[in-house]
C-alpha cells in the first residue's frame, strides 16, 4: 500500500513518555494516518497503546528495530500479529536468514505486516560509521548494500538516509519503498541526527515516507509544524514539476 496524498508520506514518530501526551496529538491532528511507535513510548505505556492509535484510524509502523536470529524474530512476529501493525523495522544487518524469516512469517499472517529493514541509523556520521562498524567501503556503498540485501530477502522496503534514496530506488526498483528518518525543515536544529534532509528534498529524492518526530512533537504548535511540512512538500513538488 502507497501512501494517498502528502499529508499521508509523514509518519509522525510518538517519541513520547506519557501515553496521554501521544493520544492528544492524534486527537489534535486528525490528518495524520500514519504513526511511528517504538520502544520508547511502548515503555513509557504498554502495548495497548497500538489499539488505541489503530482506533483512531491510524496505520502503526512498529520501530522496534528487531536484530536477532531467525527464530527469535519469527516468534516476535507471530506474537506481533495480535496488533493492529502496518509496518515493523528489522536491521538488515541481521542478515539474509533473519531477513528471509521475518518476511515469510509476515507473508503467512492473515494481515501481513510490512518488513522495512534498517540500513544505517541516521545518527551517525560518515567517519564513525566507518570506524565503529568497521565498513569495508563508505557508508553510502554499506547502505545500498544492506537495501540491495533486504530486496533479494522480499521486505518490502528499507529505512534509509535522504542522500542514499535515488539510487536504492534506481537499483532496487521505484515499487521498493523507502522510508527516510532524520527530516529537519529548513532551519531547525538536528539535534542528535547527523544525516538529516529536509522534507522537501527528501521527498524530491524519491522517498515514500518520512519519519518525522521532534520538528513536530517538539514544536509549540504541532498541528501547525505538521501543515507547514505539508506545504513545504508541496511547494517543493510544484517547483519541480
Ligand atoms: O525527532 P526525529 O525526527 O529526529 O525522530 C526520528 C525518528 O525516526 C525517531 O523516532 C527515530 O527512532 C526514527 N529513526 C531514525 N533513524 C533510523 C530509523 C528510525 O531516526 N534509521
Amino acid at each position: 500500500m502507497k501512501p494517498n496524498g502528502l499529508h499521508e508520506r509523514i509518519i509522525v514518530a510518538l517519541d513520547y513518555d506519557d501515553r496521554g501526551k501521544a493520544l492528544h496529538l492524534l486527537d489534535k491532528i486528525e490528518m495524520v494516518r500514519f504513526v511511528k511507535i517504538g520502544p520508547r513510548l511502548l515503555a513509557a505505556t504498554d502495548w495497548s497503546i497500538l489499539r488505541e492509535a489503530a482506533d483512531r484510524g491510524k496505520e502503526i509502523f512498529l520501530d522496534l528495530k528487531l536484530h536477532d536470529i531467525p527464530s527469535t524474530v519469527a516468534g516476535t512476529i507471530a506474537n506481533l500479529s495480535r496488533f493492529p501493525i502496518f509496518s515493523l523495522s528489522v536491521h538488515a544487518a541481521s542478515g539474509s536468514a533473519t531477513l528471509k524469516a521475518a518476511v515469510q512469517k509476515s507473508r503467512s499472517l492473515s494481515r501481513p505486516i510490512h518488513i522495512w529493514a534498517v540500513t544505517l541509523l541516521t545518527s551517525f556520521r560518515d567517519e564513525t560509521a566507518a570506524d565503529e562498524l568497521m565498513l569495508a567501503g563508505s557508508p553510502s556503498e554499506y547502505v545500498q548494500h544492506l537495501a540491495l540485501l533486504a530486496r533479494y530477502c522480499g521486505a518490502d522496503g528499507v529505512i534509509s538516509p535522504a542522500d542514499q534514496v535515488a539510487r536504492i530506488k534506481e537499483t532496487c526498483g521505484q515499487d521498493f519503498i523507502v522510508v527516510v528518518p532524520g527530516v529537519r525543515p529548513a532551519g531547525w536544529e538536528p539535534h542528535d541526527q547527523q544525516r538529516s534532509s529536509t522534507p522537501a528534498r527528501a521527498i524530491e529524492a524519491g522517498a515514500d515516507f518520512l519519519v518525522i518526530g521532534r520538528a513536530i512533537t517538539a514544536s509549540s504548535d504541532p498541528a501547525a509544524s505538521f501543515f507547514q511540512i505539508v506545504e513545504e512538500i508541496n511547494d517543493a513538488l510544484g517547483k519541480t514539476g
